[in-house]
């Protein structure tokens, strides 16, 4: 598996321009709503960074200094509600050096569950939390890696391209809801498929330190909800990574049966694009990819991505996924030391299968759960490849659970594609446009013949414009991914999930064949999403980042490398959850080094600021540079 991207790694396309900045559509419908937003905003407009924050400090963190403390790079996300006080143990679970020969061979151990009386009893957990701690340094691109427990997936991951003066990057997840995991011995699998290659210049190693804490229950933070058993939706291998890579229309079958007394089962979805689909989002409908020279590298199948769940090829619903940028994406400079939402842990998706029930726990037949892209393109109707994997989070009730689907009302994909081009300049537009609609409903009965009305609803709306000029060269894309995904069991709300995804990306490649040349991109990215996932508690979050960059490289001959780039990104987020608690951060970086960083909100000493030694100013860092190498020799 590639992760095709990095360092450099342009959008396939190599793209294009524009400079008419397309209106987006504007949908009426299905995004979170004033109440989940309104606290966000209020939070946001108390950022202490009005009241006077020091911006003139600065350290020396030269690029070529070896006497330099690592770089602290970072994705900003919201701390896991754990207990404050009370009992709790951290767990080594895997320290690891990913290098040669760690491409396609994750590292796997046994795992046991903590007997230590401080982490609380097996499986009774308040609550569970996991620390990706990593170091670099040296020259990489950006890797994926994906952690999974007992075949499960519970991590997917990136790698920041790290510095030649080391780089350290944190990260924390809240796994509660995996905890019927936890609780029973099984395999760490950590998949982090590296290349470290002299002749290509790359001898960046991921230094990979992982740990769980386990918090005992108490009076006031009880033990939380879960399934009462997790059935993946991997290809199961012992030893190489366990999602499934996908490149046709066929999709990843696993063959399932739930117990008898499932009263409740969610399916959890990881799905990333990879190589050609590494930016979905940008690439060209087919009816257009003729108006560009084959040189330019315009990747077809068009911009639209559907990630489907079916239960016995029966669709149950759908993903439109969040488009994650990855470190090298795009223009590379952009994210260091500051990455785009989502690098570090990349966001999932819930479908409520539980409609399906009757027909997954009847004995009398083999069953499957099918993950399956669709993309715009005709068989396969997208490019190679992506990488999906899930779990079904199942939920045990007292008795067999019987019942019928009374409603089915899986809408068509309403697609429309146009555009044209203008022939007095060469400029190319493309319109596509999407929606889909989804009741799906069962009544379902226990052994005591009681009725319990089960409604799955999803309602997605989809609009892109991408226009482009110098052949392809110059592009900009604006998409919008908007709906709402919500489940009620008797009338019970048991999963919410309202958000938009709004991403526009300017990029220009005109100078990108040329010796010594370069390109650049602006990218605007926000993720809006109020989340009251089947398990675990609300929590909505307002992420909104600015980018732009711009990178110089050498004259090899074939892989050319980046050798000089300018970058700045700034971002507020904005985290608020169900229990009252909140986080906010207004964060800046500029030339791989840290503009500002401020953080307030409850949870704010769960996740604190850089230190300010750290902290360069308004200027930002001394950017990025290398020298250049002799070809076929490290420089
Ligand atoms: C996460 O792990 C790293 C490396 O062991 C450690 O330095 C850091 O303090 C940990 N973070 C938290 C919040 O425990
Ligand atoms: C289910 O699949 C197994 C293994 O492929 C097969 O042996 C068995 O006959 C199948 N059962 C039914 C009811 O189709
Ligand atoms: C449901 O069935 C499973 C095995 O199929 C069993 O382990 C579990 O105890 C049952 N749960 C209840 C609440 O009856
Ligand atoms: C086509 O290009 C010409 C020349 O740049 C410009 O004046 C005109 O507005 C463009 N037409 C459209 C439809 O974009
Ligand atoms: C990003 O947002 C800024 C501020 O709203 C705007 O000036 C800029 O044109 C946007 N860039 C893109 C690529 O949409
Ligand atoms: C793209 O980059 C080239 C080379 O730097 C420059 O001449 C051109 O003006 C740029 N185009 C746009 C639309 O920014
Ligand atoms: C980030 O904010 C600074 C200060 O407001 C501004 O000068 C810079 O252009 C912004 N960067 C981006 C990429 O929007
Ligand atoms: C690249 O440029 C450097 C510096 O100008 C020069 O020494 C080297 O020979 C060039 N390499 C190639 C392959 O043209
Ligand atoms: C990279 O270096 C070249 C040559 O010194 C210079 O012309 C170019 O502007 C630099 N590019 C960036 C993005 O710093």
């Amino acid at each position: 598996m590639t992760t095709n991207c990095c360092w450099p790694s342009i959008p396939g396309i190599i793209m294009n321009l524009l400079l008419i900045v397309l209106a987006l559509a504007t949908f009426t419908s299905a995004q979170p709503a004033p109440e989940d937003l309104d606290p966000l905003l209020k939070g946001l407009a108390e950022s202490p960074l009005k009241n006077g924050v020091d911006l003139e400090k600065r350290v020396p963190l030269m690029t070529d200094d070896p006497t330099a403390a690592p770089l602290i790079d970072l994705q900003v996300f919201a701390p896991p509600v754990v207990p404050r006080n009370g009992p709790s143990c951290t767990v080594e679970l895997l320290k690891h050096t990913f290098g040669i020969g760690s491409y396609n061979a994750p590292a796997v151990i046994p795992y046991t569950p903590p007997t230590d009386p401080s982490c609380g009893e097996v499986g009774k957990w308040a609550a569970v939390s996991m620390n990706l701690s990593v170091y670099s340094i040296g020259t990489q691109y950006d890797r994926l890696s994906a952690i999974y427990l007992s075949h499960t997936e519970i991590w997917r991951s990136s790698g920041a391209e790290p510095t030649k003066t080391g780089t350290i990057w944190n990260t924390i997840k809240d796994v509660t809801h995996f905890t019927p995991l936890f609780s029973r011995p099984g395999d760490l699998m950590m998949d982090f498929s590296n290349i470290v290659a002299s002749e290509l210049l790359l001898d960046g190693v991921f230094d990979v330190a992982l740990s769980a804490t386990f918090h005992a229950p108490s009076k006031e933070f009880p033990t939380p909800e879960t399934a009462d058993i997790i059935i993946p939706l991997s290809n199961g291998s012992p030893d190489a990574p366990n999602f499934f890579s996908i490149s046709d229309d066929t999709g990843a079958i696993t063959s399932i049966t739930l117990p008898p007394n499932t009263s409740g089962a969610y399916v959890e979805v990881f799905c990333s694009g990879n190589s050609a689909e590494e930016f979905w989002y940008l690439n060209t409908p087919d009816e257009f990819t003729s108006y560009f020279p084959e040189s330019t590298g315009i990747v077809g199948k068009g911009p639209f991505r559907e990630v489907q769940v079916l239960v016995d090829d029966k669709i149950a619903g759908f993903v439109w996924p969040y488009p994650v940028i990855y470190t090298g994406g795009i223009t590379p400079s952009n994210w260091r030391p500051l990455t785009s939402y989502g690098a570090y842990d990349s966001p999932t998706y819930w479908i409520d299968i539980t409609p399906f029930i009757p027909v997954l726990s009847s004995p009398a037949q083999n069953h499957t759960i099918t993950l399956r892209v669709v993309g715009q393109g005709k068989s396969p109707s997208f490019n190679s490849n992506w990488f999906v994997s899930g779990s079904v989070h199942v939920k045990h009730g007292k008795s067999a659970t019987k019942g019928t689907l009374t409603k089915y009302q899986v809408g068509d994909l309403r697609i429309q594609t146009t555009g044209g081009a203008n022939s007095s300049d060469g400029t190319v537009w493309t319109k596509v446009t999407a929606s889909r609609d989804v009741l799906i409903e069962s009544e379902l009965l226990d052994e005591h013949n009681q009725k319990r009305l089960v409604q799955f609803t999803q309602k997605l709306r989809y609009s892109n414009d991408a226009s482009y000029a110098n052949e392809g060269w110059v592009q900009v894309a604006s998409q919008i991914t908007q709906g709402t995904t919500s489940a009620l069991h008797n009338g019970k709300q048991v999963l919410r999930d309202a958000f938009e995804y709004p991403i526009s990306v300017f990029s220009n490649y005109s100078l990108y064949t040329a010796e010594f040349g370069g390109y650049g991109s602006a990218i605007n990215q926000t993720y809006s999403r109020a989340l009251t996932p089947p398990t675990g508690i609300y929590k909505s979050i307002l992420s909104v980042q600015h980018a732009k960059g711009e990178i110089g490289m050498d004259n090899w001959s074939g892989l050319r490398h980046a050798i000089n780039g300018t970058g700045s990104t700034n971002q507020t987020f904005a985290y608020s959850n169900g229990r009252g608690e909140t986080y906010f951060r207004d964060i800046a970086a500029k030339n791989d080094g840290w503009v500002h960083d401020v953080v307030w909100g409850s949870l704010k000493n769960l996740n604190p600021p850089v230190p300010s030694s750290q902290i360069y100013g308004p200027i930002g860092g001394p950017g990025f540079r290398r020298s250049i190498a002799e070809e076929g020799r490290v420089g």
